[in-house]
């Protein structure tokens, strides 16, 4: 297995917004560094240049359209973003849908721009999909557990191993992410064993008194 990776998701929080986002971002830093797990952070495109520059931890926008540089209004490129700092997007996340073809297109442009690439999916059979698009990770979310406080790892075990063989099966070098109620140590050590790459989660650590002290139970069976 690969280095295990968790992507904490800041959405539009307001826990996880310009001041909140740092102090996300640095217990990410710091936290990364003493265990050795990658700790990336999604914030909001605003926040996403500031956060880049002063934080060692891989930035991820939250989502990226598939167009080039021109005369797209209120889109967002994969350019605009590497050149804020950001060194991968997420894809397709249950709050923001994609059709199938904007989702290769997005993948194509990240691609072209050297960003990582995370396509989030809901079940096994979209799992598959994306796998077939060959990004760097698929990432599954069961959209009713997501922001529940339920675990997907306790709550539906199966679903991440359905995922996982799906996505195998279709491209055996793609690593797959989890997420949806992650919020301990034990939710992540369930999710590694499944056969999961690590976790992507939100609510958990952005909603958290102590995000530094939530972060370190993550990290803590790995
Ligand atoms: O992108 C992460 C996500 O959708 C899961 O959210 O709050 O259940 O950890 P949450």
């Amino acid at each position: 297995m690969a280095e295990p990776l968790i992507i904490v998701n800041l959405k539009a929080y307001a826990e996880g917004m310009g001041e909140g986002a740092g102090i996300i971002a640095a217990a990410a830093e710091e936290i990364g560094e003493e265990s050795g797990v990658t700790i990336g952070v999604a914030p909001a495109y605003t926040d996403l240049h500031p956060i880049a520059m002063h934080y060692a931890v891989p930035v991820y926008a939250q989502h990226i359209d598939g167009v080039a540089p021109g005369a797209y209004t209120g889109h967002v490129t994969a350019e605009q973003v590497r050149a804020a700092g950001a060194f991968g997007t997420l894809i397709n996340h249950s709050e923001r849908r994609l059709t199938l073809a904007a989702i290769e297109a997005s993948c194509a442009a990240a691609r072209k721009s050297d960003l990582q690439t995370v396509i989030c999916t809901n079940n096994a059979a979209t799992t598959a999909a994306a796998a077939a698009l060959s990004p760097d990770y698929v990432a599954i979310e069961p959209p009713e557990l997501i922001g529940s406080g339920v675990s997907v790892s306790k709550a539906d075990p199966g679903i991440i191993e359905r995922s996982v063989m799906a996505a195998k099966n279709v491209n055996p070098g793609v690593r797959v992410l989890t997420g949806a109620g992650i919020s301990t140590g034990e939710c992540v050590r369930i999710a590694l064993e499944l056969g999961t790459d690590g976790v992507l989660l939100a609510s958990g650590v952005v909603k958290a008194k102590d995000p530094a002290a939530v972060l370190r139970d993550l990290v803590s069976l790995i």
